[in-house]
């Protein structure tokens, strides 16, 4: 049978989920200065040599290739995923990759009431997430999409808002935004294409268990 294939999000959260294959004897020797986008590694497993292709590819493709089964499993984060309303199995949740969606702006933007305001224009990434967190609020709001760099655009007057991730909040801090409301917290995730999950149901529960116990090694505390 083919190995598994994982799909493995470039950014952020490349290195934390190599590691998690690392600690169970797959080398992961994906991003680190090589332009390979597909390797096949075979580790030492307590039952055998077990196979493994690791695909590097885009965050926000990682479910696009898991639901088209292109990839068997994936690593990624949840604010990806449910901004993507891709169709997965999302089976394990990771103990790193915690950050939050909020809401900022420029301080004044704190005593003014929403409620009150038309036209309002909100800068983001996540035009999915952020319209339906306005939309359940009764709030008609206009999304200005965008790729990064968000909090620029309260300050170069592009939006009155941005809805965008904090982690340390350190680029709000440093832009001089503050923090209006929390609309959801994320971490990293395992997801799963529901076909292979069916045909490869051993196979896939014993990874992702392995997953799970490196997971908890690495981040004991989490
Ligand atoms: C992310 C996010 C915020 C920042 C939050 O951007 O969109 O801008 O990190 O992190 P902090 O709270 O620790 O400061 P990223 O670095 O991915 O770059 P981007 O703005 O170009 O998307």
């Amino acid at each position: 049978m083919n190995p598994l294939t994982i799909a493995l999000p470039k950014g952020r959260l490349l290195e934390p989920s190599c590691e998690l294959f690392r600690r169970l004897g797959w080398p992961c020797d994906l991003g680190n200065g090589s332009r390979q986008l597909v390797v096949t590694e075979t580790a030492d497993r307590p039952d055998g040599p077990t196979p493994l292709r690791f695909m590097l590819v885009k965050a926000a493709d990682v479910p696009v290739y898991v639901e088209y089964g292109a990839a068997d499993l994936g690593l990624v984060g949840q604010d990806v995923l449910w901004e993507s309303g891709r169709d997965v199995y999302e089976p394990l949740q990771l103990r790193f990759g915690r950050c939050r969606l909020v809401v900022a702006g420029v301080p004044s933007q704190r005593d003014r009431d929403l409620r009150l305001t038309t036209d309002l224009r909100v800068a983001t990434k996540y035009p999915g997430l952020a319209q339906a967190y306005f939309r359940e609020r009764g709030l008609s709001i206009e999304v200005i999409p965008l790729s990064g760099s968000v909090e620029l655009a309260p300050l170069a007057g592009l939006a009155d808002l941005l809805v965008d991730l904090v982690e340390t909040g350190r680029t709000l801090h440093e832009n001089g935004l503050v923090e209006l409301h929390e609309i959801l917290t994320f971490q990293a995730t395992v997801i799963v294409n529901r076909a292979a999950h069916r045909l490869r149901l051993a196979e896939i529960r014993h990874l992702l268990a392995d997953l799970d116990q490196a997971d908890q090694e690495i981040h004991p505390r989490s």
